[in-house]
């Protein structure tokens, strides 16, 4: 069995959980990243946990020759893509910023595949491409609702490029898994999310407001139909995360995928409020956090959580961290993140 993974983004914040998790596994992994949202130090934090030196090479991934040399010089049979941006808002302001990187970068490495006649892939996928459902929670049966940023747009173009390869091409198996709201970091605090500027997603912004680099969290909106007036969405801590796609992995290389393409959704089942989430964190770390009321947030969905049947049955995989712990975990890395500053 080959036990060998090239992470595509590996020393991003979901990336350098997954190589974690894969050494822990007892894969090999090679790392290629080219720090456009990341830096090395996700590396060394790599280096502390496991004990290995992580196999890094500093390229970007729609460069096809430098990415064709790491495919002629490393003989990994699975590749866990993860190098894209991710910023909603930004991909509307320039999008062609997001269809070159999130498309090109995977066009590349699944032509690389198909070249080198390596098998199995999994995609970053998102909870996005379900848009605003109309039926709660989402299955992976719910129909894709039109894209509303380019963003998200690369999301299901990414996942229509990945069903139609692995059709045409013998041999080649590929899993999208669909994250809902990745958050935390890793118990150790070694390793975690770097926002770069003002952060847009909830819990980097709690942790720094709590930290005192923010002044004071917006929420946005109190008046949306559910029960406490703020949106819902299911939070997956990051370690969870990360261990799915081992299994994803584990599954192919086994030959145990019953469909050459498959998707997954990945997240907890549960919905949480806004105000659950900040209350949470305030309890969880004995602090007050400093917030206040805002207008709604253009392009918010009121509500949105997975159902993670078809992962539990078949993946054997489940949400198993408690959100008190996620809560607690992200703290414990704001704070080593500030202290090494
Ligand atoms: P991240 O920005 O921390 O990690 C992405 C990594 O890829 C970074 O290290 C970046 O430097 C690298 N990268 C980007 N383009 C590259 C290129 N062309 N060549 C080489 N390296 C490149 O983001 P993340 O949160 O870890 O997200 C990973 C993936 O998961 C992305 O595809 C993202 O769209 C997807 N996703 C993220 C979330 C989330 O909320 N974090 C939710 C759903 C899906
Ligand atoms: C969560 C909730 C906000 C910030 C985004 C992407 C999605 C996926 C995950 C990649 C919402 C509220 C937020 C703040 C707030 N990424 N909020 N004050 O929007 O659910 O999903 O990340 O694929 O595609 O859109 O996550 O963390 O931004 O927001 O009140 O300062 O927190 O309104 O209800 P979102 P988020």
């Amino acid at each position: 069995m080959n036990k060998r993974v090239l992470v595509a983004g590996g020393a991003g914040y979901i990336g350098s959980h997954t190589v974690v998790e894969l050494t822990k596994a007892g894969f090999e992994v090679v790392i290629v990243d080219n720090f456009s949202n990341s830096d090395p130090s996700s590396l060394d934090g790599i280096r502390k946990i496991t004990g290995i030196e992580p196999i890094f090479v500093e390229a970007d991934c729609c460069d096809k020759e430098a990415m064709r040399r790491v495919f002629e010089r490393y003989d990994f049979d699975s590749v866990i893509h993860f190098a894209a941006f991710k910023a909603v808002g930004e991909s509307v302001a320039e999008p062609m910023k997001y269809y070159r990187n999130n498309l090109l970068s995977f066009v590349t490495i699944l032509e690389l595949m198909k070249e080198y006649g390596r098998h199995n892939v999994v995609f970053s996928s998102s909870a996005t491409v379900y848009g605003d459902a109309e039926v709660l929670p989402v299955t992976e049966l719910t129909p894709r609702k039109p894209a509303t940023s380019p963003y998200g747009a690369t999301k299901q173009m990414s996942e229509d490029i990945l069903r139609d390869m692995v059709f045409a091409t013998e041999g080649l198996n590929g899993i999208a898994l669909r994250y809902f709201n990745p958050i935390g970091a890793h118990p150790s605090a070694l390793i975690g999310e770097l926002p770069r500027g003002v952060p847009n997603n909830l819990v980097p912004y709690i942790t720094q407001t709590a930290a005192g680099i923010r002044e004071c969290l917006s929420i946005f909106g109190d008046d949306y139909p559910t029960p406490d007036g703020s949106c819902l969405r299911d939070y997956i801590d990051i370690v969870d995360l990360a261990r799915a796609h081992v299994v994803a992995i584990e599954r192919m290389v086994e030959g145990r995928n019953k469909e050459r393409y498959e998707v997954f959704n990945v997240g907890t089942g549960r919905p949480v409020s806004v105000f659950e989430l900040v209350k949470g964190f305030e309890a969880a770390n004995e602090l007050k956090l400093n917030y206040k009321v805002a207008a709604r947030r253009a392009g918010d969905v009121t509500a949105v959580w997975a159902d993670t049947t078809l992962a539990n049955e078949e993946l054997g995989w489940r949400a198993e961290r408690e959100l008190n712990d996620t809560l607690r975990a992200a703290w414990e890395w704001e704070k080593y993140v500030r202290g090494n500053k």
